[in-house]
């Protein structure tokens, strides 16, 4: 692909935004064939945002409306148009805390792609790594999936384990996966935006 045809990534995401920057390092590097088209978050001062204008990339906060845990009607098409104006080819969650809904999963079918901080489907939801030290599991990690209509619940596109110590405390333990979701999430962007992932049903399969 030349310049003017990169795949153009969208990034959403409402907290500090290490995966987001551990994505814009692995294009620096020349690992992701991809650029980042926007980074919008729902939280003003988000680090993610920080870190997007810091880079020099089109930042912006879009105000998310009414409710705590999805986009209200308003906010829903202003994020598409938004990302449409951007030209965006993949939307990468980066954690986004709301779930996108029927306007934004119809107007990027199949192009949505979240992380999430442990072996799916254990521990969907929120703060996984707390679920996973409670339950006693002697591995958790990180999930790479496409977004569908449910919560944490799309096609897995990569996992990557992380053993689970004795003397593991929440923090701890987050850390140790949220490492390994940096190296996880660049390698399955790069994966996709070089055309080398398909779906079938529920299975995600990978051409090298
Ligand atoms: C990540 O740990 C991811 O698993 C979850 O949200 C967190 C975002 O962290 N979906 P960051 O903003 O990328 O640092």
């Amino acid at each position: 692909m030349n310049g003017a045809n990169k795949f153009r990534l969208g990034v959403l995401g409402s907290g500090k935004g290490s995966n987001f920057v551990a994505i814009a390092e692995a294009i620096t590097k020349g690992l992701v064939p991809a650029e980042i088209a926007v980074v919008i978050s729902d939280v003003e001062a988000a680090g993610i945002l920080e870190a997007a204008r810091e880079r020099n990339l089109n930042a912006r906060f879009l105000a998310p409306g009414k409710f705590r845990t999805k986009l209200d009607e308003e906010a829903e098409r202003t994020y598409v148009r938004e990302l449409q104006a951007a030209r965006v080819d993949l939307l990468v969650l980066a954690g986004f805390m709301r779930v996108l809904k029927g306007e934004f999963l119809r107007a990027f079918e199949g192009r949505i792609v979240n992380i999430h901080p442990s072996l799916l489907p254990a521990f969907p939801g929120l703060e996984a790594w707390k679920q996973a030290l409670d339950h006693g599991v002697k591995v958790t990690g990180c999930t790479v999936h496409f977004v569908d209509a449910g919560v944490d619940s799309g096609p897995i596109i990569g996992q990557q384990p992380v053993p689970v110590r004795d003397d593991d405390t929440a923090e701890s333990l987050h850390q140790r996966i949220q490492a390994a979701e940096h190296e996880l999430y660049p390698r399955c962007v790069a994966a996709i935006a070089q055309g080398k992932v398909s779906v079938r049903g529920r299975t995600v399969v990978w051409r090298t």
